[in-house]
């Protein structure tokens, strides 16, 4: 029996997509308004997804208040009230601060520290309500 857990978080951050090589004509083609220069914010609602067989005794695939606590400390801690371009903490320089890669990079940061009887299953990454990205660690 797999079962499937999602534990929901939260945070505030700023970005701007701008790639350098580019012309400022270019660079809003692509980018619209999130190339503005000036920066802007987003609430991000992060769901990420365990999965696993219930332990007979406790019936968790993992404590999802621990899960919660890792979620917090290696993610939306780091990333709260930050600007991802210029804080500079968390995505590896040059990477954009898409939700396409925030959801790569999270998956990294939090995967190592998940329970053994649990796997990792899905990070997903809502930048507004109606634009979001899934990784699944292909
Ligand atoms: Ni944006």
């Amino acid at each position: 029996m797999i079962v499937y857990l999602t534990r929901r978080e939260h945070f505030n951050a700023a970005h701007k997509l701008w790639v350098d090589k580019w012309s400022e004509e270019k660079n809003f083609e692509i980018f619209g308004k999130c190339a503005n220069k000036n920066f802007h914010g987003h609430n991000y609602d992060l769901q990420v997804t365990v999965k696993g067989t219930p332990d007979p005794l406790t019936g968790f695939i993992m404590d999802a208040k621990k899960l919660s606590n890792i979620l917090k400390e290696k993610v939306c801690n780091v990333l709260d009230h930050t600007n991802m371009n210029l804080d500079d903490n968390f995505l590896p320089k040059g990477i954009l601060a898409t939700t396409e890669n925030l959801v790569y990079y999270i998956w990294q940061e939090i995967e190592p520290h998940l329970d053994e009887n649990c796997q990792l299953h899905s990070v997903k990454l809502y930048e507004t309500r109606n634009i979001w990205a899934e990784y699944f660690g292909e």
